[in-house]
């Protein structure tokens, strides 16, 4: 069985982060949301991995991913040429997929509990596609799928105004090679994209078995920047204290990474919490649910349930920073007490500052 991560894209709903970086390489605990996914698939025993990446952000993605060895994976990256949907992405990749089944998993999904029980699922029952689902609140964001009372598929549809159920679409979907001569059937949707969930629907259609089993754990798609925050809080909810830092008059309580090489100077920091290596905390507090990226600095702050990428640095900030995403190198400084009406900051593109 074959592995095939979207990873293209165009990342729209995460600007100002997408303008410079592909949206599945943010970290997530401290960890690109894509390396999670490498994870679970290798996890549930898939190791020849398909790559989708877009022209502009295709680099940066094979550079973080590399060759594969250290995942104990292959990669064979193939571009896609413009983001023109999931089913468009799967046909870029026929030349890699040839006759064997494949698990598709989107790179900005997240989930706690792997894969092992789809491909499980796939191997018991050898159905067409067998997809994942979970219930939400409000399906209008997400492809939507109804069931009959055995657990087969009975219908889909796409991020629909009126939700015929309230069971989601998890983006990881396992085929059978069934599914390409229904893709080349595809025409655009009103959005204009090839939806993967019209090619399911195809194969109901042509009554091949469609089974969707309930995903386990917890599932995010980070796509909007407040997902991106959820997900940090739901990995950090799961890890364990390590201290590879130096930790100099200061507090460390609780579920806290320090990774080697940074430095926590007489501040607190409050679990859980993920300190990336190099990065520096001095004179601060930092609180739970904050992760803090290589190199990164806190200086003489307050920062809670946030992100801060790689050489972001927050200093002297006379408000307490809280639910925030920083950018890679972006710098807000406070410029000290005496000033503490006035803020003088450098952002990036369409960066936006909450006070
Ligand atoms: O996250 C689950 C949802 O994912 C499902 O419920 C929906 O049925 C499914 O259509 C999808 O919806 P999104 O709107 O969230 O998909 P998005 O455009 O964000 O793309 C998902 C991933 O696939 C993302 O990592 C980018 C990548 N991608 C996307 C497109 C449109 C590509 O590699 N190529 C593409 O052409």
């Amino acid at each position: 069985m074959k592995g095939l991560i979207l990873s293209g894209g165009k990342g729209t709903r995460l600007r100002p982060l997408t303008h410079t970086r592909a949206k599945q390489l943010i970290p997530i605990g401290g960890k690109p949301n894509l390396f999670y996914v490498v994870e679970d698939l290798v996890a549930a025993g898939i190791s020849d991995i398909g790559v989708i990446i877009s022209p502009e952000t295709g680099d940066e993605v094979r550079e973080a991913l590399g060759s594969g060895e250290r995942f104990g994976a292959e990669f064979n990256f193939i571009v896609q040429d413009q983001p023109l949907g999931l089913a468009h992405a799967v046909k870029s990749a026929r030349g890699f997929l040839g006759g064997d089944p494949f698990v598709v998993y989107l790179g900005d999904n997240l989930l706690s509990g792997g894969i092992g029980h789809l491909v499980e699922a796939y191997r018991i029952r050898k159905s067409e596609a067998v997809l994942l689902y979970t219930r939400v609140a409000d399906p209008r964001a997400f492809g939507v799928v109804v069931l009959d009372g055995s657990g087969r598929v009975a219908k889909l549809v796409e991020k629909p105004q009126d939700p015929p159920s309230n069971l989601a679409l998890v983006g990881v979907y396992l085929f059978t090679p069934a599914v390409h001569g229904v893709i080349d059937m595809l025409k655009p949707s009103a959005r204009g994209e090839y939806e993967i969930t019209e090619a399911i629907q195809g194969l109901v259609d042509k009554s091949l078995k469609v089974e969707a089993f309930e995903v386990q754990g917890w599932w995010k798609d980070t796509g909007r920047p407040e997902d991106l925050l959820d997900a940090n809080r739901l990995v950090l909810s799961d890890i364990r204290r390590k201290i590879e830092g130096e930790l100099e008059g200061s507090e460390v309580v609780g579920e806290v990474v320090v990774e080697a090489s940074a430095v926590i100077k007489n501040s607190t920091v409050r679990g859980p919490a993920y300190i990336g290596a190099g990065a520096r905390v001095e004179e601060s507090f930092v609180g739970p649910y904050t992760a803090i990226g290589n190199s990164a600095q806190v200086i003489k702050s307050e920062v809670e349930y946030s992100i801060l990428l790689d050489g972001a640095s927050v200093k002297n900030l006379p408000y307490r920073l809280d639910s925030s995403v920083l950018g890679e190198g972006v710098s807000v400084d406070g410029q000290g007490s005496q000033r503490r009406n006035t803020l003088q900051l450098v952002l990036g593109d369409r960066s936006q500052v909450k006070l």
